[in-house]
């Protein structure tokens, strides 16, 4: 089996996301009850079931069927996760990759739920999945559930990525260097995004959509097509710009939506970091701070591309950009 679906094998990653109240019940549930109109008699797929917490709340407000699609072994447990919940008559679970599923086999599709996002939204590239389920079992008036997903960047400073202290306690302080560490460790969190959580006070100037995908009709490959663009913005703070911060919402239909922004409620996705990479310099990175002023405009290029030799993985490259390398729409957007 794909090494991905045996991840998701593991118990804890179900446990940690279960644990995530405002993607489970803020979010998706209330959005389903929200709109429990539109799911009564209708019949459902839930794309990457995991669990069947998604299967269980569609069932709960009356649905028709909700086939529970799960590719990993979990989907013996969604079995009797549904027998336990008495909701065996309404989840039909299929242990199988979704694209092998044959569609004479299923009843047409009208709403689509999943969970599919990854960190910074991409990461796992489930979405290609449940893209293939919209094209392949939805109706035509379908609904996909969400519906929209937006990916947005925003300059930071990392003021504790790079510091390596030694914990002593307050009654033996310790002063020791450890800036070549933090240097060496920075050359390193150079070539990969970094998942942590960043306090909005790290900001440096409000945010640009990198991505709007629209469910309803986006294509596999306009998502690859996403590419590289130069942004700017105008610095709201002094500081040490060091970084771009990632985040994404996602939206239903009634219009409720989830966010993972640094100043909405933490998630398990927390937020993305990207840290410059030097082309001129590849060698030996010498990663600069540029000190910042408030009014300061500042100029970036993020270039997202799926990885060639694992497509589940994007990358997502960073580079300063100095005000002659960028075009007049970037500055006439300032
Ligand atoms: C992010 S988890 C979400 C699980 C669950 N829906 C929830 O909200 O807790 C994604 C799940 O989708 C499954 N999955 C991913 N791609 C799939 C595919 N192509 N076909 C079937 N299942 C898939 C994974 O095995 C995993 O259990």
């Amino acid at each position: 089996m794909d090494q991905y679906f045996k991840i998701y094998q593991k118990f804890d990653i179900h446990r940690l996301m279960l644990s995530d109240k405002r993607r489970v019940l803020m979010a998706y549930k209330n959005a389903i009850f929200n709109m429990k109109e539109k799911f009564q008699g209708k019949v459902v797929m839930d794309v990457g079931a995991g669990s069947g917490i998604l299967s269980i709340f569609c069932a709960e407000v009356g649905v028709k069927k909700v086939y529970a699609v799960e590719a990993s072994t979990l989907a013996q447990i969604i079995e009797q996760v549904s027998i336990e919940n008495n909701l065996q008559n309404t989840i039909e679970v299929i242990h199988s990759k979704v694209e092998d599923i044959h569609p004479c086999n299923l009843e047409k599709i009208d709403i689509i739920v999943s969970l599919w996002m990854g960190f910074y939204l991409l990461h796992e590239g489930m979405l290609d999945s449940v893209l293939f389920a919209r094209d392949n079992f939805l109706r035509r008036d379908g609904i996909m559930f969400p519906c929209e997903a937006t990916l947005y960047a925003s300059p930071c400073q990392l003021p504790s990525m790079y510091k390596f202290r030694v914990n002593s306690g307050d009654s033996l302080p310790v002063y020791l260097s450890m800036v070549s560490i933090g240097k060496e460790y920075r050359k390193i969190k150079s070539n990969e995004p970094e998942v942590l959580l960043l306090h909005q006070d790290n900001l440096l100037a409000e945010e640009k959509v990198l991505a709007w995908l629209n469910l309803n009709c986006i294509s596999i490959e306009e998502v690859n097509l996403l590419g590289a663009k130069n942004y700017g913005s105008l610095c709201d703070k002094n500081g040490k710009y060091q970084g771009i911060c990632i985040w994404f919402d996602i939206e239903f239909l009634d219009r409720s939506f989830l966010s993972t922004a640094p100043h909405d409620e933490v998630t398990h996705w927390k937020q993305t970091v990207v840290l410059p990479v030097d082309r001129k310099v590849e060698k030996d990175i010498e990663v600069k701070d540029i000190e910042v002023k408030e009014g300061y405009p500042i100029f970036y290029k993020l270039e997202l591309k799926r990885d060639a030799s694992n497509p589940r993985r994007y990358n997502i490259e960073f580079n300063f950009l100095d005000a002659d390398e960028v075009f007049w729409d970037v500055i006439d957007a300032l």
